[in-house]
């Protein structure tokens, strides 16, 4: 990937691969439910998203330590590397971790080091989406927004994640409400498994500026014509899509349309541990797919650096 894609769907413990499970479990001597590595990529075969969160927040006991946090981001960005990311807005699951009895600043503090360490060593720009488990108690999402607003540790945004059917945006309106009063960008899951009506509230009521996945709000058309007046971009994963059963192939995705249409589209890759593949796999993907040209990437590059929420100097220096 020779241009400066900007990653803003990627899901930091989404990025533990078997390997590094296994390697912090021997540190700990922590006994896992699976014989080996091998034993474990063999349960990578998921039915819906709930079949995937049940092994993504299992998975996550290996994370306790802030030198386990730094391990698990600064081997993403080692890979982002690779991929060739110029600037990722990685998004952390405080609650999941929380739960376990570890702090949000021991989450955080790894995280910023190893953030450091890639703008020094790599040059790859970063910041922090904490985010909410939307299939979790109200009072737990304001909780995490206050222990993350009082960290020593700056975050970006707000987004909301999860388990989405049955969990409507507008449980959350309040919680968002003070995440953008205390200056905080928010962005929302919505339209993944969930219907189109969630993209609207995610939109109206979670004042969402940017809408994660946002698959399903093509289902409506309405919807298409207020993300594109309002440059609402959406942040698809076409592996995610593929590996959650969302389409049964990438060359299903809308993603022509969705180009074809205006809308603002960029491309990323979720869980990339999960569900096979870093960023430049997923371009790789769609590329084969839909016949990409060089115009249609320069595109979702630049879609991807105008969606980012990098400060108008930044988004010049990578253009
Ligand atoms: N959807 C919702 N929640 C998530 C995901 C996802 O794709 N990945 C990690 N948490
Ligand atoms: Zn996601």
């Amino acid at each position: 990937m020779n241009r400066p894609f900007c990653e803003l769907h990627l899901h930091i413990e989404g990025t533990l691969e078997p390997a590094t499970i296994f390697q912090l479990a021997r540190q700990q001597r922590l006994t896992l439910p699976y014989a080996d590595e091998d034993d474990l990529a063999r349960r990578y075969r998921f039915t819906d998203l709930q079949s995937f969160l049940d092994l993504y927040y299992d998975n996550m006991r290996v994370l306790r330590s802030e030198d386990d946090f730094f391990a698990l981001a600064w081997a993403y960005f080692l890979r982002a590397g690779i991929a060739g990311i110029a600037h990722v807005e990685l998004f952390v699951d405080p609650q999941a971790h929380s739960v376990r009895g570890v702090a949000e600043t021991t989450v955080l503090r790894g995280l910023r080091r190893a953030m450091d360490r890639a703008r020094e060593e790599l040059a790859i720009s970063s910041s922090i989406i904490a985010c909410v488990l939307r299939d979790q108690p109200v009072d737990s999402a304001h909780a995490m927004l206050e222990a993350v607003l009082s960290a020593d540790v700056a975050v970006t945004g707000l987004g909301l994640d999860s388990a989405e059917a049955g969990h409507p945006p507008s449980r959350f309106a309040a919680v968002f409400a003070d995440a953008r009063a205390a200056g905080l960008h928010v962005v929302a899951h919505a339209g993944e498994e969930g219907p189109a009506d969630y993209v609207w509230e995610a939109l109206d009521v979670l004042g969402a500026e940017r809408i994660d996945h946002g698959i399903h709000a093509l289902d409506d058309s309405a919807l298409v014509q207020r993300l594109v007046a309002d440059r609402i971009p959406l942040t698809v994963c076409p592996l995610s899509n593929v590996r959650l059963r969302v389409v049964e192939d990438v060359a299903e995705l809308p993603i022509r349309r969705m180009l074809d249409d205006g809308l603002c589209v960029t491309i990323n890759s979720d869980d990339p541990a999960y569900f096979g593949g870093y960023l430049d796999d997923n371009l790789r993907s769609i590329q084969d797919a839909f016949g990409l040209t060089d115009g249609d990437l320069d595109k979702l590059c630049e879609n991807s650096i105008a969606a980012s929420f990098l400060p108008d100097s930044e988004k010049a220096r990578l253009r």
